[in-house]
């Protein structure tokens, strides 16, 4: 890759912020999108000090309906032609469906699916016109199946699986690349913010954020992959599942999330 410009949506922390560094470490210009302008802002005087690199800070907040459509043209206004999108930014959420907030799950809702395809549209359109780019969308390992206890989540992540298939095969004609990242349990704050912490899935096996964007960018590098799963173990357990009937794995599902 030569010098390129790339947009990461929640680059304030955990995997965006990672990204963030990775991207900046090659030498590619970086547009760092979250709500926390602080730390963006010291995020980009980090990365312009020790990389050598532009990094500019757009704040926004993904769960406002139109804040998609005010980045892009921010970011136009600027004069910046966005190369690699890194559509990351998300959360989850715990609980018995009667029983979670519903302005919690629309918002996630709005940043998980709405944000993410309305970015993908803007920027991926351009980058159809220019015959070239990349697009990177972070769904989960919960695309795989449903997800009792976390299941607008799950459905979140399973439409962000398969819209980033849909448009591979649609744009990759195009010089457009496409790609969904899967990750299992990985350590950031993302636990916190679910409410998380207790359950048994992030008792156990949890990857680190690093080995998780190391895989994440030697598989963007190669465009050999639609779908990234990083991991020996998060690989065989999303294989295993296929053969299996989908009820059990529901099942399955329920039990590991539960709390101990
Ligand atoms: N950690 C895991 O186990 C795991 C596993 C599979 C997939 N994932 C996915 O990985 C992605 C990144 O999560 P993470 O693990 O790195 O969690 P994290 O550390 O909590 O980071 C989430 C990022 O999203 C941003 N964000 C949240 N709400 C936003 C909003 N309304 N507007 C703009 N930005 C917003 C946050 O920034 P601000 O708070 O500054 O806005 C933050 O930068 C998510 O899509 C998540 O679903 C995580």
């Amino acid at each position: 890759m030569n010098n390129k410009t790339v947009l990461i949506t929640g680059a304030s922390s955990g995997i965006g912020l990672h990204f963030s560094h990775k991207f900046a470490q090659a030498g590619h210009d970086v547009v760092l999108v979250a709500r926390s302008k602080d730390k963006l802002q010291a995020l980009a005087t980090e990365l312009e000090g020790e990389y050598n690199v532009k990094a500019h800070v757009v704040p926004a907040d993904l769960a406002k309906a139109g804040a998609s459509k005010s980045l892009y043209e921010e970011v136009t206004a600027k004069g910046i032609g966005v190369d690699i999108l890194i559509n990351n930014a998300g959360f989850g959420l715990f609980g018995e469906f009667e029983q979670t907030e519903l302005q919690k799950e629309v918002d996630m809702i709005q940043v998980n699916v709405t944000a993410l395809t309305e970015l993908s549209k803007y920027f991926g359109k351009d980058m159809v016109k220019r015959k070239t780019g990349q697009i990177l969308n972070v769904a989960s390992t919960a695309a795989f199946q449903p997800g009792p206890l976390m299941a607008v989540y799950y459905a979140t992540k399973a439409y962000v699986l398969s819209l980033s298939e849909a448009l591979a095969n649609e744009w990759g004609e195009h010089g457009v690349s496409v790609m969904a990242l899967c990750p299992g349990a990985t350590k950031t704050g993302f636990s916190d913010a679910a409410e998380l912490e207790q359950s048994k899935l992030f008792q156990s096996g949890v990857m680190s954020v690093e080995d998780v964007v190391d895989e994440a960018f030697k598989s963007m590098m190669e465009k050999k992959k639609v779908v990234i799963v990083p991991g020996m173990k998060n690989r065989l357990l999303a294989g295993s599942i296929r053969f299996m009937p989908r009820k059990m794995v529901t099942n399955i599902v329920r039990k590991v999330q539960e709390r101990i």
